[in-house]
């Protein structure tokens, strides 16, 4: 995806500082795999093996993280503090399935938790679908396991259940939910009732 004009800055909103939001670069890898990393030793007991949380390290995941943030077609969003650390991250790109009536992917959305509920979340997701809505995309689906609470911000963002599916983590069997927007121009405007699918 080509890089947009409009990188959000910090921002206030009444006396709240927000985080700022801007398109990821390759130096950006190391920090957005620490983000990746610390969010899955966070937060994941009871829904992933803890095998596959344990395995992950920060040099590997920079290693991948710089591949999808310099992969053609991808787009990576990272969150920073006033102090300028990465914090949060969206990366997404192309549907990969290929067989989905979605054209856009949820690659990964990831919050450190202490910086949770401050709507970057929100933030990331909006920001992207504009960048998506500026290419002439407009459908999106992303893929989450079944037992992540994740799943309610989604639903909270207006994505609709579309698809499920079993999926192999760490040699455990899970079940996989595939959530989507079949238009996402009410998302950019605010609007996260939700669309049919
Ligand atoms: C889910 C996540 C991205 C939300 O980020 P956040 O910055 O805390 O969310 P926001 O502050 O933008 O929340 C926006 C709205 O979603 C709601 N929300 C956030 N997380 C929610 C959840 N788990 N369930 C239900 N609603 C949720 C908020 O209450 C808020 O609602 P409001 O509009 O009524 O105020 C963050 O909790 C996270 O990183 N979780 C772990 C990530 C993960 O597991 N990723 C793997 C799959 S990609």
């Amino acid at each position: 995806m080509s890089e947009p004009p409009d990188s959000e800055r910090a921002t206030r909103i009444g006396e709240r500082r927000l985080p700022a939001v801007r398109p990821a670069q390759a130096v950006d890898a190391s920090s957005v795999a620490r983000v990746f990393v610390d969010c899955w030793k966070e937060g994941y007991h009871g829904v992933m093996p803890t095998a596959y949380a344990a395995s992950l390290s920060y040099e590997d995941q920079a290693d991948a993280w710089r591949r999808m943030i310099c992969m053609p077609g991808n787009a990576t969003l990272v969150g920073t503090s006033q102090a300028g650390d990465v914090i949060a991250f969206l990366c997404g790109g192309p549907e990969r399935s290929a067989r989905s009536q979605y054209f856009a992917e949820i690659y990964g959305l990831y919050v450190l938790p202490e910086f949770r509920g401050c709507e970057l979340g929100r933030r990331l997701l909006v920001q992207f679908c504009t960048r998506l809505l500026a290419i002439g995309l407009c459908t999106l689906t992303v893929r989450v396991v079944e037992a992540n609470p994740i799943r309610g911000f989604y639903e909270s963002m207006g994505a609709i259940e579309h698809d499920n599916s079993p999926v192999r983590i760490a040699g455990r069997s899970l079940n996989e939910v595939a959530y989507g927007w079949r238009d996402i121009r009410p998302l950019c405007r605010g609007d996260t009732t939700g669309n049919p699918t």
